[in-house]
Formats: structure tokens, sequence, C-alpha cells
């Protein structure tokens, strides 16, 4: 299939070590994927995909997050910031998101604040760049209804993230060690666009892999991984083409892909995991 003749921007967040940053950029210098990072930006001064990127030459930015939500400022003062500098109300924010689970709710608005600072500073320095799309590669931190409102609408998406297990099983951050240590026969990969839940949003595509009697987690990691090098760029190359097609299903969005070689697609992966 031809590459898309547009290329897409793409702004890249990383926390670690960046391998599915390397996957993309790997690809587009092969003209293999039809897009660009324009920037990548991390919540962590230490992410080795920050160094990746350097050594592409693309701009890195990072948002220290671990300053952010340890500093101490008083609540007030931070239900006021918040509402002046991000134009947001902790408050109606907080009855909106389902990501938070502090039970006490001063601490949970306290801490909701924070992100959403930690995110504004993210979201004005991502505007720079004019990304067509915000690619999580590996990206722990939770995104609140803040940064996701100011990417999504109606049926338009523009946050990607991929996960590490057969969704709706296993989501959160251990998506390997939990269909590893839960005996599962088959794991998967999803990749998805991102939505206010905990890895809820519409799925774009899915792998599977098998798990062999002896295999050791870093093996099944390994193997996943190598799929979602496969699988993340052929999403953007679907979105790139115009191949993906947004629906409704129940109420619910969904995506349709609209590609002829669909099949073939899915018959490579699995071969790949079988390999
Ligand atoms: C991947 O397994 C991805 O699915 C998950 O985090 C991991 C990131 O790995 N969201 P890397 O930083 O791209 O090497």
């Amino acid at each position: 299939m031809p590459l898309a003749e547009n290329k897409l921007r793409l702004a890249v967040l990383v926390s670690g070590s960046g391998t599915n940053l390397q996957a993309m950029l790997d690809r587009m210098e092969r003209r293999e994927l039809a897009a660009e990072v324009v920037v990548v930006a991390s919540d962590r001064t230490e992410a080795f995909g920050l160094e990746r990127a350097r050594h592409a030459g693309i701009p890195t930015h990072v948002v220290d997050y671990a300053d952010l939500l340890h500093s101490d400022q008083d609540f007030n003062t931070l239900l006021h910031r918040v509402r002046h500098e991000c134009s947001v109300d902790v408050v109606e924010l907080d009855e909106r998101q389902h990501i938070l689970r502090i039970s006490e709710p001063i601490r949970r608005r306290e801490r909701l604040a924070k992100l959403v600072l930690a995110e504004h500073a993210l979201v004005q320095i991502l505007d720079c760049y004019q990304p067509d799309y915000i690619c999580l590669a590996g990206f722990m931190r939770l995104l609140t209804p803040y940064f996701l409102g100011h990417y999504n609408q109606e049926n338009s998406y523009r946050v990607i993230n991929i996960h590490p297990a057969l969704l709706p099983a296993f989501p959160g951050q251990h998506g390997y060690q939990d269909t590893f240590a839960y005996g599962c026969k088959w794991g998967g990969i999803t990749v998805h666009f991102a939505d206010e839940g905990e890895d809820t949003g519409p799925i774009i595509a899915q792998a599977v892999y098998p798990l062999w009697p002896g295999d050791h987690i870093d093996t099944v990691r390994n193997r996943g991984l190598r799929i979602e090098y496969e699988m993340y760029s052929q999403c953007l190359n679907w979105i790139a083409r115009g191949q993906l097609m947004m629906y409704h299903e129940a109420g619910k969005p969904r995506v349709a892909v609209a590609d002829p070689g669909y099949a073939e697609v899915l018959r490579s992966w699995l071969a790949l995991a079988l390999a």
C-alpha cells in the first residue's frame, strides 16, 4: 500500500526508554510511515526517549511532574491558580473525571489541580508545534479531562495510546505483567484513542501473541513489543490515508478500518507473534 502524500505531524509523549518512539523514527527514515515527529515531551528529565529524540534532531521538552505534584501549595492558592491560568474549575472537573481514585475529596482535588497545571504547561509546549495527533508512547501519567478535552472533540479524537494488553482486559500500567501473572495463553496489544476513562477509548486495532510454557515475563514483553512497533506505525498510516472511520454503536464511538489490505495486515502481525 503506498504511503499517504500528506505527513501527519506527531507530538510524542514518553516517560521511559522510548523504543516505540524509536520504531516510529526508524520507519519514518525508511519512508514506511507517513508522519513526522515535530516534538517529544516527557514528564521525566531522565526519560531515555528524550535522548533518542535529540539524536534524531527533534525538539524535546520536559514538564517535571514529580516536582509539581510534590510541591507544597496551599489548596486555595492551587484552585485560584488553576482557575486563572487554565480557566478550569477544579470542583467541576472533579465531578467529570473517573481516573483519580483518592477517596478524600480535598486530597483528590489537590492532586487534580496539580495535574491540570502540569498538563497546561504541556499543552502550551505541544501547541507551539501544531501537532495533528498526540501519541502516547509509554507516557505513564494519568491524563485529565482538561488535557483530553483540549485535543478531543465530538467524533474527533487526537490522542492515541498503545496499551500492552487485549483491552478491556488488564487496563492500567502493567499490561504484560498482568497478562503473564494471570496465566493467559494469549496476550494482546491494543492501539486506541484516549478518552476520559482508564484505557477505555475507541479501539483502533488489536493483535495477539501466544504465551508458551516456560516463558519468562521478559520474553513475553519482548514478543509483544516487536508487534507494538509494527502496529503503532500501521495505525498512523491508516490515519494518514484517511482509512479510519468513526461511527456509533450502542451510543458509543467506534472505529472501523477501511483498508482493503486489512486481513493481510492482521496475518502479518500474527506471523510475527508466532515466529
Ligand atoms: C510499551 O509496552 C507500551 O505499550 C506501554 O509502555 C511501554 C513503553 O515502552 N504503554 P517504550 O518506552 O516505548 O520502550
